[in-house]
């Protein structure tokens, strides 16, 4: 690898925006050292994300669950199939499947992940109507190291976002979504230009002066 490029698989399930913001970002970038997206790979050969990467130029690939009799086999398949390009991380942007600890293992220190709420609160799915119904104030993203336990790895970065009286779990998603993509993307450039790293058994580490966390006060005015 160029010591000057940090190269990227990401994984998608479905509509893909997070990922068509990381790699809208990385081709703004005015930074010393250049990202690479090596591959797009989903689970879903219906993911519409598939589509826009290919129209980018970006490799893709479908690894279909329903084509394994059980998480152990398409886990190994799919960690095959990463291996091709020996990423320098793995960008998790709504790939909806669990992944076992034998791949976790394999890849340790290297998959990221974004989450629709804030860690620890509101793991697994359907945070946003989680959040509205324990009537938390705030909610948001969290990026995170992957690690076996689901939703629990280490905390790179947050963001909130106000949940408001008249909220339901629609318009609170596309207010959180909409600083997933500011999150996810920032986070990704932190790591291409060195300034966010992984050292030791998941351990972060953040240059000075580098913001991991925000909020969006209202739907308009995002602070950093
Ligand atoms: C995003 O909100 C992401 O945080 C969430 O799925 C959505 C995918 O949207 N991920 C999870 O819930 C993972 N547990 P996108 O396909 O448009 O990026």
């Amino acid at each position: 690898m160029d010591s000057k490029e940090c190269s990227f698989v990401i994984l998608i399930s479905g509509r893909g925006s997070n990922m068509r913001s990381i790699v809208t970002r990385m081709a703004k970038s005015s930074g010393p050292r250049r990202g690479k997206v090596c591959a797009v790979i989903s689970n879903n050969p219906d993911a519409n994300g598939l589509k826009w990467a290919n129209d980018q130029g970006i490799e893709t690939c479908v690894v279909n669950h329903h084509d394994y009799p059980n998480r152990d086999l398409f886990d190994k398949r799919l960690a095959e199939t990463i291996e091709k390009y020996q990423p320098d991380y793995i960008l998790l942007a709504g790939f909806m499947r669990i992944l076992t600890a034998e791949f976790v293992r394999k890849f340790q220190g290297k998959i990221i992940n974004i989450h629709p709420s804030l860690l620890p609160s509101f793991p697994g799915l359907h945070t946003h109507q989680k959040a509205i119904d324990s009537g938390v104030l705030w909610h948001g993203c969290t990026v995170h190291l992957v690690t076996a336990d689901l939703d629990a790895g280490p905390i790179i970065a947050q963001a909130a976002v106000p949940v408001l009286p008249e909220d339901d779990a629609n318009t609170l998603s596309e207010r959180v979504l909409s600083v997933e993509h500011q999150l996810y993307s920032e986070v990704v450039e932190g790591l291409i230009q060195g300034l966010i790293s992984i050292s030791g058994v998941n351990k972060i580490q953040v240059a000075q002066g580098v913001k991991t966390t925000f909020y969006k006060e209202s739907n308009n005015v995002v602070h950093v």
